[in-house]
């Protein structure tokens, strides 16, 4: 066991999901943020009944702290926009993007999401996996992935969870100190799609629109012809532009 700053870190060997072994610490613990992270998951989970394949040399990791429900919303646009500067600090020249409501875009491909949940208590856990060293490539993926060195950021999975964690300390502090509006701001900055016509992929339909904002929970804003929609849970696609090609 180690420390980052205030958050107690535990790097294990082999997990299932770093979000379960949270969950169990969540029962037995008060007050102290907490990180699991671990250099293999065998089976790790994503968003909406979905799996994370856990590759090796990736990053795999579960933050749990105590967290107020109303500032649930809050944490995912804390979280995502630390993933955001952690890796375009590597290079800033790099196109590194937000995709609503918790993926991070790298050259419009995707190298992290976050699944959040209720741990014991009030507990939140945030788990998070990034794709550092290689990407699963398969047919059936929702969207393309990438990885950091793929697109030559060269880091390797504890380094970049210490530069996170930094980053989320800092945009935290933010938050406590101004607010959820500041961070909403910088936030919708790095947002792919903001102001254009992007489609959501809901449970039982898909609706599009014009990706107007998000409110003050979180919730994405789309601008339909029958009016403004509130999103609180779907999969975000932009349309593809049809290239005109000079003969
Ligand atoms: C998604 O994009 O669908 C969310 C993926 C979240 C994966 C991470 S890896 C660490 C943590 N443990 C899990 O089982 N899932 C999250």
């Amino acid at each position: 066991m180690e420390y980052i700053g205030e958050w107690m870190l535990h790097d294990m060997e082999e997990v299932g999901s770093t979000n379960d072994e949270v969950k169990k610490l969540s029962a037995n613990i008060t007050g102290e943020k907490v990180i699991i992270s671990a250099q293999r998951q065998i089976n790790g989970r994503g968003r909406r009944g979905r799996s994370w394949i856990g590759l090796d040399g990736n990053l795999f990791f579960s933050q749990g702290l105590e967290c107020n429900l109303n500032a649930i919303g809050a944490m995912v646009f804390i979280s995502t926009l630390s993933l955001w500067r952690t890796i375009q600090d590597f290079n800033p020249l790099l196109k590194v993007e937000l995709k609503w409501p918790n993926d991070v875009l790298v050259n419009n491909k995707k190298v992290s999401g976050m699944l959040l949940e209720k741990g014991e208590g009030d507990y939140l856990i945030i788990g998070i996996g990034v794709n550092i060293k290689i990407s699963p490539k398969l047919v059936s993926m929702l969207y393309p992935c990438t990885s950091l060195a793929e697109e030559g950021v060269d880091t390797d999975r504890i380094s970049f969870l210490q530069s996170y964690i930094e980053n989320f300390n800092s945009y935290y502090a933010i938050w406590e100190q101004k607010g959820f509006e500041q961070i909403k701001t910088e936030w919708l900055s790095h947002a792919k799609g903001l102001k254009s016509e992007i489609i959501v992929h809901l449970d039982n339909e898909d609706i599009s629109g014009i990706f107007t904002g998000i409110d003050e929970n979180g919730s994405l804003l789309l601008t339909t012809e029958h009016g403004i929609k509130k999103i609180y849970a779907g999969d975000v696609f932009y349309p593809q532009r049809k290239q005109v090609v000079n003969e």
